[in-house]
């Protein structure tokens, strides 16, 4: 039986060697760019592979001044999935948001990316967000963090998701702009809840996601356009006991 190990870092813990195995995990298995990787930046060839060095890892998923979380999953002591999670506070709430999600390629479809999420989750978070090309991220997302994709609270994704990027300290969520018939009804190329984020990497994968995906169930966040991203929250549920903050009824996101 071979040994799995999920392990958990607040921010001044991550160090530079695990920045560095996180690295190398993201450029051999993210994926490749597309071919209009030229509008993402002159850096990105179509069909090369999508790097990130330590360097760059640490400005985007750990920015200077803000809360976050690692979790990374390793087998027989080998890396083999791991996910980055920013904090930062909206109205009041806690926003939890996914910046990565990699799961090596021959260790996936088995759970493993649901599980990292749900060992980032703390108890004060009140809003958990991911943006994403792939659908299986935000199934993970939808299922460690709510219910299930099938419930994606659209409403609250309408009101609040402009804000919630807007407040963020990582600049390419702030910068994101939110595309999709969600946000403005004479859209109808498709897109439901999307952010555009000129990262053009190829589809190929996600969108063979996407069609099984869809065999099975009412995809809720409609097409995945070039360049842009799915984006996915979700205000977290408690029984009244648990609402500690705020009284019941003064709820500021709701
Ligand atoms: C996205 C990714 C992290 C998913 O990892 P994973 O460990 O395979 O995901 P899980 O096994 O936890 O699956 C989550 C859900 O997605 C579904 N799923 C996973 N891979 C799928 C695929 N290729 N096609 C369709 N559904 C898929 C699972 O069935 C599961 O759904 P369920 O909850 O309804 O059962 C992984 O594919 C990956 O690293 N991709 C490349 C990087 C990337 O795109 N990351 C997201 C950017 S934030």
């Amino acid at each position: 039986m071979s040994k799995i190990v999920y392990e958990k870092y607040d921010g001044s813990e991550v160090t530079d060697d695990m920045l560095a195995e996180a690295s190398k995990l993201f450029n051999e298995n993210y994926g490749i760019w597309g071919k209009d990787a030229a509008k993402t930046g002159a850096f990105a060839k179509p069909k090369s592979r999508v790097r990130l060095n330590k360097d760059r890892l640490r400005t985007q998923c750990l920015p200077d001044g803000a809360a976050f979380s690692y979790v990374k999953v390793s087998v027989e002591g080998r890396l083999v999935g791991n996910a980055f999670a920013c904090r930062w506070v909206y109205r009041g709430q806690t926003v939890c948001w996914v910046t990565q999600l990699v799961v090596h390629r021959d260790f996936r479809e088995r759970g493993i990316a649901a599980t990292l999420l749900n060992h980032i989750r703390k108890q004060d978070d009140g809003i958990y967000g991911i943006m994403s090309s792939h659908p299986a991220a935000c199934l993970a997302a939808a299922k460690a963090f709510g219910h299930g994709l099938h419930a994606a609270p659209l409403d609250f994704i309408r009101q609040h998701a402009g804000a919630v990027l807007e407040a963020s300290p990582v600049g390419y969520i702030k910068k994101a702009k939110l595309r999709g018939s969600l946000f403005d009804a004479e859209e109808t190329n498709g897109a439901v809840s999307s952010v555009y984020t000129q990262f053009f990497v190829d589809h190929t994968e996600p969108l063979e996601a996407l069609a099984w995906v869809r065999e099975g169930m009412e995809w809720p966040l409609g097409d995945l356009l070039g360049g842009h991203e799915f984006l996915f929250l979700l205000k977290v549920r408690r029984r009244g006991r648990f609402r500690s903050r705020s009284a019941p009824g003064s709820d500021p996101v709701s």
